[in-house]
């Protein structure tokens, strides 16, 4: 090929690629407003890291806001994020009942929304991106199951508690159904006893997903059922900031000399050092990194108008399973929203480095603690 032909070639090749990556948000630059409901609670500042993170090398601008769980707060952050002509918002709602106004807001201006992690009740959201949240339920379930080998519990007895999550928060449900349909069974067999006899969702529910609100509520089960020297031996809890507190009102309230096994979800710093010490027995980790990439890549095909559905999938380079459902979530009734729900994982003592430190989500220091990779 003549050398001018090659110039021509090469001039007109970075001409095009400088046109496919913005230079600066006066250029057009696209911009995403990224919504996270709270810093107090550890795994959404991983979330608002990882998706900023995710959206700035793709060459978005982006806004990242957390809004301390005030949901007055949060619904202004977005209206503030609709002012500033995002051109797409990724929502990890506070309540998901309280976003129908201002997501109307975000309709009017063809804001498209993507529900990120929990899901919003408003037709005005495109698609919904979370873990299958019913499993990560079943998986706790199931674990008490095994560990306990429940099927084979004879005339064995086994004495049960549940702290579930956030009524506001529309994932806790699933998590707390998840769990009490695997041990229902059991529950009603008698394997299992509810010695507070607190089992509905409504009774055992954590405002905020509270550590302290878990802590007391324990408190009080204990001096309650438990002072007379009754064994606690399960404490299921929806997530790991529940189960830290619970394992704080055991560690100071209950007399008792079995390890009680609690449940947890998350992966938190606390809670996994929780589990090397043997005070907590498991917990539900989900690689919100992964999360963050289905984000980005769902987000850029709905802003190059592309179709979304499960191909998706087929056509990304993702190393780790994700399912695309159109059945499962509903943003009002019969309003189906197509979901990408990725896999949660068991962690347990067993799979610590296989599971968190192998994919380079956590170091394990000298004396066996895990601490998130910066
Ligand atoms: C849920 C989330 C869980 C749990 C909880 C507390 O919606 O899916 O991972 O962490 O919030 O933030």
């Amino acid at each position: 090929m003549k050398k001018k032909t090659v110039a021509i070639l090469l001039t007109a090749m970075m001409a095009m690629s400088a046109m496919a990556i913005p230079a600066s948000a006066e250029e057009g630059t696209k911009k995403i407003g990224i919504a996270m409901p709270t810093q107090s609670l550890e795994r959404w500042n991983r979330d608002g890291a990882y998706l900023d993170e995710q959206f700035k090398a793709a060459g978005y601008d982006t806004e990242l806001v957390y809004s301390d769980n005030q949901i007055d707060r949060q619904v202004n952050d977005i209206q503030n994020m609709i002012a500033d002509d995002v051109d797409l918002l990724v929502i990890a709602a506070i309540d998901g009942e309280a976003l129908n106004t201002v997501l109307e807001e975000a309709a009017e201006k063809e804001i498209p929304v993507i529900s990120y992690d929990r899901l919003i009740k408003s037709d005005a959201v495109a698609y919904y991106v979370s873990f299958d949240n019913y499993t990560v339920g079943t998986l706790q379930g199931q674990y008490v199951v095994d560990t306990l080998d429940l099927d084979n519990a004879g005339d064995a007895t086994y004495n049960i508690e549940f702290t579930a999550g956030d009524p506001a928060d529309n994932n806790a449900g699933y998590f707390f159904n998840g769990a009490y349909d695997v041990l229902s069974p059991y529950i009603e067999s008698g394997v299992l006893n509810v010695v507070s006899g607190q089992t509905d969702f409504d009774s055992v529910a954590t405002p905020s997903w509270d550590t302290q609100t878990a802590l007391e509520r324990m408190q009080n089960i204990l001096a309650s059922y438990y002072a007379d020297g009754t064994q606690l031996d399960v404490a299921l809890c929806s997530n790991d900031s529940t189960a830290l507190g619970v394992s704080q009102a055991i560690e100071s309230d209950y007399a008792g000399d079995n390890t009680v096994l609690i449940t947890g979800q998350d992966g938190d710093e606390a809670n996994l050092a929780n589990i090397v010490d043997g005070k907590q027995s498991m917990t539900v980790y989900k690689a919100v990194a992964n999360e963050a990439v289905v984000t980005l890549d769902l987000a850029e095909a709905m802003l190059n108008g592309e179709t979304v559905d499960g191909s998706l999938i087929e056509a990304s380079a993702w190393d780790f399973d994700c399912a695309y459902d159109t059945e499962s979530y509903e943003t009002s009734e019969g309003n189906k929203c197509p979901s990408f729900l990725l896999v949660p994982t068991v962690v347990t003592t067993e799979n610590l480095q296989e599971a968190l430190v192998d994919p380079g989500y956590y170091t394990m220091d000298d004396d066996g603690y895990l601490h998130p990779a910066e």
